[in-house]
């Protein structure tokens, strides 16, 4: 399913980007240029953002790579 239209960027490569380590809204701006154009996609992808840091934590005892250090974005759409 499209989460940002503008980018036709879709929920699947959101949660694709934040297990690589993509775990701030500003990271899959970066990534993924989502909420760059008109922005109604921002709530979406915070929704997504949250719901899938958390599955993360749960799964692995996730430690967001913001707390580990200032690396630059791991998602595979980065060029
Ligand atoms: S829908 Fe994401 S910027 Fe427009």
């Amino acid at each position: 399913m499209y989460v940002c239209i503008c980018k036709g960027v879709t929920e699947r490569a959101l949660r694709e980007a934040i297990y690589q380590g993509a775990d701030r809204m500003r990271d899959l701006k970066a990534c993924l240029g989502v909420t760059e154009q008109c922005g109604l996609c921002a709530c979406h992808v915070k929704q997504v953002l949250d719901q899938t840091l958390e599955q993360k934590s749960q799964i692995q005892g996730f430690v967001p790579q913001s707390f580990v250090s200032q690396s630059t974005c791991m998602c595979p759409n980065t060029a």
